[in-house]
């Protein structure tokens, strides 16, 4: 029987340069889509999947991160006095067990395939999660969720994939289709970031991640890559089988944000204010306003 995937790796190391100077004392993953910030959209879709054990790689400067997961007892209680039992209700799903949660230091930024390996002795020999929460997916089931259901069919080591333009591809991994199946296809190679009209195909790697422990093992050994950083993709490559197994990507069935990006963090906060049934009247009679007004203004 394969083994369940209850851990997840959420690394949050990252300096988060795009959003300066925000980022200089809120760490990237706390800032606020809507009312949430990023990382309880990722707790959330991990716990749908069966996600038991949340894991993060953090660096100097996140303890508000850490703070966010705290129990607030004193808060709780002022909520509770004044009957606020909707907001009582929405902050203790923040809440986190004790023993839930972990933190680990990536001591140098070396890359998201370093951060991962920081936290291989958490891991130990099972399969696990790492999820980005920069990119936020809005979808029906959720997008790790899809991909746990998926795995149980394939094992071996999975990415969400998702088509982009030809000529957005060189910011992304990209994935060198064996056999295409639809939502999965097998993948014969992976390449970080290639040169402009190089990539392989349009179909791209996002932040979602189920892998094997061997990945960990690669990761011990493999030499920084793409942008001088040592890439999570080399080490998921080197799991590709000769036959064409090992590591599948996985078409989700939703819509993915950059939230590492200013316009993706924008157009989630459109899109999901939209989505938010107190929000949606007053904001889409906004946004027509505003889009009369420019037409007049041109
Ligand atoms: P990004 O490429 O978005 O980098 O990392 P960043 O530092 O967060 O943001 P910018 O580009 O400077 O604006 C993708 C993910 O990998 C993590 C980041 O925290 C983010 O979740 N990461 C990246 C690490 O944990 N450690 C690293 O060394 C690099």
């Amino acid at each position: 029987m394969r083994n369940k995937v209850t851990k997840a790796i959420f690394p949050v190391a990252g300096l988060g340069t795009r959003f300066l100077p925000a980022t200089k004392s809120v760490p990237k993953e706390i800032m606020t889509l809507v009312d949430r910030p990023l990382v309880q959209y990722a707790i959330d879709e991990a716990r749908a999947a069966g996600i038991k054990e949340f894991i993060f790689v953090t660096s100097r400067g996140k303890g508000a991160l850490e703070d966010y997961f705290d129990h607030s007892p004193q808060l709780e209680q002022e909520l509770r006095k004044k009957g606020k039992d909707d907001l009582l209700e929405t902050l203790k799903n923040t809440n986190m067990d004790s023993g839930e949660i972990a933190y680990i230091r990536q001591h140098k930024a070396l890359g998201l395939g370093h951060a991962v390996w920081c936290a291989r002795r958490l891991i130990g020999n099972e399969p696990f999660a790492v999820m980005l929460p920069d990119d936020v997916i809005a979808a029906e089931k959720p997008c790790l969720q899809q991909m746990v259901e998926a795995y149980a069919e394939t094992g071996g080591n999975m990415v969400a994939a998702m088509e982009v333009p030809a000529d957005k591809a060189q910011n992304y991994g990209v994935l060198d289709m064996a056999e295409d199946m639809g939502a999965m296809v097998s993948v014969k190679g992976m390449v970080e970031k290639p040169a402009a009209g190089t990539a392989p195909s349009n179909l791209a790697v996002i932040g979602r991640y189920i892998l094997s422990p061997n990945v960990l093992r690669n990761l011990s050994k493999i030499k920084s890559g793409a942008g001088g950083e040592i890439q999570l993709t080399d080490a998921i490559a080197q799991e590709i089988g000769s036959d064409g197994s090992g590591v599948y990507g996985y078409r989700f069935r939703g819509q993915r944000f950059d939230c590492g990006s200013k316009a993706g963090f924008l157009q989630a906060t459109v899109a999901f204010g939209l989505a938010r049934d107190d929000l949606r009247d007053d904001l889409e009679t906004y946004l027509q306003e505003l889009m009369t007004a420019r037409k007049a203004a041109e």
